[in-house]
């Protein structure tokens, strides 16, 4: 049996940072892209470790970690402040950050100087934002800026007072042609690649043989380039509802509730902490303090 230790590539291939290059060169060789959020150093940590191509900050934070009814009150402060912690604990996959309700909206101007704070400030490599047509100019002018984009359309979730709440999308012949319309013009404005979320599966595979730019799906089928999931549903960590699109791998909910259980119990009955999570001292000084107290 040889002793000599095998060089770490004769193993396993050079993990590499994932670029925009990457995910364009996945798509050209018919690779699948992988994505999948975080919101805190260990999670972007674990995920990192499993391989996970991406790490979208995204504003789901809102709901799945700051406890809101939805995606709308998220700030800038909040999304920089998370992005702050992924990038800590981060090496390899592509960062991207997710720009909040109104951050975006309001002029071509605000939406590239806060695209570029995510950069900036934040640690990460790309920025994304929810809409088709009327997000082009803001888009074209962020690429142009040197940030790149990744768009969002179906289900977006920061309009949802428009679209009548979390519903699926693009399941009329006239709202699919839409769909297909706004994928072209964000790849036309320069985006590097697209969520597509709660669309007919058809369309989402009719939109991703069409474009030249990465698909990633949620809820949107087998056909896209991509898949990506909210981590917390993925691991049953938030307990709220489930969309119907999420499989969950874990039940880390209940995992939870029942550690803390167990802490609780043993807290109670005395059994923790015991000698091995106790700090303890000699005797000698144990018996010094005693004679010096009188004792
Ligand atoms: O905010 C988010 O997590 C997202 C994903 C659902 C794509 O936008």
């Amino acid at each position: 049996m040889s002793t000599t230790k095998p060089k770490k590539n004769e193993t396993q291939a050079e993990r590499t940072k994932v670029t925009t290059r990457t995910f364009k060169l996945k798509k050209k060789r018919g690779e699948i892209i992988t994505m999948l959020t975080a919101y805190d150093y260990p999670t972007a940590l674990a995920v990192d470790k499993a391989g996970i191509d991406s790490i979208l900050v995204g504003d789901s934070l809102g709901m799945v970690v700051l406890g809101y009814p939805n995606t709308l009150p998220v700030t800038m402060e909040d999304m920089l402040h998370h992005c702050k912690a992924v990038a800590r604990g981060a090496e390899y996959a592509m960062l991207i950050g997710d720009m909040p309700f109104m951050s975006y909206q309001v002029s071509v101007e605000q939406a590239v100087a806060n695209a570029g704070r995510f950069l900036q400030e934040a640690g990460m490599d790309a920025v994304k934002l929810e809409g088709g047509q009327e997000r082009a100019a803001a888009v074209e002018k962020i690429v142009q800026a040197g940030i790149p984009v990744m768009g969002h359309i179906g289900l977006t979730p920061q309009s949802i007072n428009t679209l009548g709440g979390f519903r699926a999308q693009g399941k009329t012949a006239d709202a699919a042609k839409k769909l297909v319309e706004d994928a072209h013009a964000l790849q036309a404005a320069g985006a590097y690649s697209l969520v597509l979320e709660s669309v007919p599966k058809q369309l989402a595979e009719l939109i991703s043989q069409q474009l030249e730019i990465p698909t990633i799906g949620i809820g949107a089928g087998v056909g896209c380039d991509g898949q990506v999931l909210v981590t917390h549903d993925l691991i049953g960590l938030f307990d709220r509802f489930t969309p119907s699109f999420v499989k969950q791998y874990a039940s880390m909910h209940n995992v939870m509730a029942e550690a803390f259980a167990a802490f609780k119990a043993e807290v109670a009955a005395k059994t923790f902490p015991t000698d091995a999570h106790s700090v303890t001292m000699k005797d000698e000084e144990w018996l010094a303090l005693l004679g010096e107290l009188g004792q």
